[in-house]
């Protein structure tokens, strides 16, 4: 679908410090003959084209490059004044502007969209209070629960040094030794790995946050479940689209939004107590588990609605800068290792690849009043806080102070006795890690959707060395025997053939 322009809306072209310039195409040269000419350093026309060429790709995100997006809003339906004293949160029939990123993880920018792999769902809520960023995946658990595992985890789910090619072998090898990440890898392998559309996928927070009030906290897991409902490819269907359309997802959820069949989205919440927190069955903090919902139902929140399409790609969407540590009064973060080196990393990131002040591009500006004296210079866009004091305890420019010490860090009765003494910790896998796994798997045979899954696995596997091959079936011989036999048997039988 092309944009549409206004015919009164007609600019004057000009180069980049304004000076007009009749023809866009001309080079001032020696030599006026179609085939000869010397070109001279004075024309900055050309100068100025050519040098910006060759500086305007940024450096695409080293995870989660590829990515589609859109502006929305989320609506409060269900009052939860009592869990949260976050303003957006409160107040049935209370609208928040929204920007929304969904990302394949491990491809580049420009690789085909129906790949296998997790979706990521990025999402900025503009609020009175600040930005609140979601930053979540399209499945609820993760493959290590150690952060220092990410970047090797990362690195075998790309391409090998030597040969720069995906490499399965270097995949499975990763999982084999370090199969705390068994129920993330059941989920990557479901049909869910290849969702039909943007449209049709779910976004769960996978940690556990708090939600906090002026009385206390609770914990909290984060849902967003399509309304469209989920609808996912086989892999056949993946790999011929990813042939025929590589941008596939990006045009579905555009088109759709440009027609109007805005997509929408229920928010819930998982909710429990710090009570009830010590006395769970699973370690609330390690994100490698679910809180099934027969233990703690879904309680509906609000809805989200994709309505806007970018007007520019990069503008809107490329430029944008999600982080877990984006936080407003009312969300706290838990003592879960994961979440804690995310709200690090993600800043980190955004530092490296938009510069020192991202959150002045226009996409990533709070609508909120933001005065922050003490971070300044960089390369900016405002007036850098005119002559206002640069240092902290200055009593010359009157500042208001309002919210807690500590910020969003900060929840009453916070729990951290709870957590602990400072120690070098690395987790152990036990059998305790492939129950869930097992339900899962049960719940697969329930649906029909047992067969799917040994074939997803197997055409991925089959390329890997023979030893590497015989450690994954063992992995999957600790959820079900019947499964890791099934596996082997279609790696042996050649029925990996898609
Ligand atoms: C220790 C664990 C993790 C680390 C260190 C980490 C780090 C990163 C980094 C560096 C990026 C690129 C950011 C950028 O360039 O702007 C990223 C992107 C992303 N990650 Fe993680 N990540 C971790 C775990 C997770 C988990 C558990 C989830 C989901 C629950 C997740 C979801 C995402 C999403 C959705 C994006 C794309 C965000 C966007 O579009 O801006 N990550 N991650």
């Amino acid at each position: 679908m092309s944009t549409q322009h206004q015919k009164d809306d007609v600019p004057t072209y000009t180069l980049a410090e304004g000076c007009p310039v009749a023809d866009p195409t001309t080079a001032v040269r020696v030599g006026n003959s179609p085939v000869k000419g010397l070109i001279l350093l004075q024309d900055t026309q050309l100068i100025e084209t050519l040098a910006h060429f060759s500086r305007e790709r940024i450096p695409e995100r080293t995870v989660h490059a590829s990515a589609a997006g859109a502006w929305g809003e989320f609506e409060v339906t269900h009052d939860i004044s009592h869990l949260t004293s976050a303003k957006f949160l409160n107040g049935i029939g209370k609208k928040s502007k929204v920007l929304v990123r969904v990302s394949t993880v491990g491809p580049e920018r420009g690789h085909a969209e129906t790949v296998r792999d997790v979706r990521g769902w990025a999402m900025k809520i503009f609020t009175e209070e600040g930005n609140q960023d979601f930053v979540f995946n399209s499945i609820p658990v993760f493959f290590v629960r150690d952060p220092i595992k990410f970047p090797s985890m990362n690195r075998s789910h790309k391409r090998h040094p030597a040969s720069n090619l995906s490499d399965s072998t270097m995949f499975w090898d990763f999982h084999n030794n370090n199969q705390e990440g068994i129920h993330a890898l059941m989920m990557l392998f479901s049909n869910r790995g290849t969702p039909a559309s943007i449209r049709n996928i779910h976004a769960f927070s996978g940690h556990t946050y708090k939600l906090t009030t002026d009385d206390g906290f609770v914990y909290v897991k984060i849902h967003l479940k399509s309304d469209q409902g989920i609808k996912n490819l086989t892999q056949q269907e993946a790999e011929r689209l990813a042939g025929q359309n590589s941008d596939y997802h990006t045009a579905d959820l555009y088109n759709a939004i440009a027609s109007g069949n805005y997509p929408t989205w229920t928010m819930y919440l998982q909710v429990m107590t710090p009570e009830q927190a010590e006395n769970y069955r699973w370690n609330i903090f390690d994100i490698t588990h679910i809180w099934p919902h027969s233990d703690f139902p879904l309680q509906p929140v609000g809805k989200l609605t994709l309505n806007r399409n970018p007007t520019n790609y990069f503008a809107d969407i490329e430029q944008a800068a999600f982080s877990p540590s984006t936080m407003v009064p009312g969300i706290a973060p838990t003592a879960d290792p994961m979440l804690q080196a995310r709200m690090f990393a993600y800043p980190d990131a955004a530092r490296y690849r938009l510069g020192v002040n991202y959150q002045q591009l226009p996409c990533n500006a709070p609508v909120s009043q933001v005065y922050t004296p003490y971070l300044r210079d960089g390369v900016r866009h405002d007036n850098n806080f005119g002559g206002d004091p640069n240092y902290v305890g200055s009593k010359l420019r009157p500042i208001h102070f309002k919210g807690r010490v500590g910020a969003n860090g900060y929840s009453p009765g916070g729990h951290e006795e709870w957590v602990g003494r400072v120690s070098s910790y690395s987790s152990e896998v036990t059998d305790e890690d492939f129950i869930q796994s097992r339900e899962l798997w049960k719940i697969m045979g329930k649906t029909n959707q047992q067969k799917d899954f040994v074939h997803n696995v197997s055409v991925h596997l089959k390329s890997a060395l023979p030893e590497v091959q015989a450690g994954t079936i063992k992995m999957f011989e600790r959820v079900d025997p019947e499964l890791g036999a099934s596996i082997k048997k279609a790696l042996s039988s050649g029925s990996t053939l898609s």
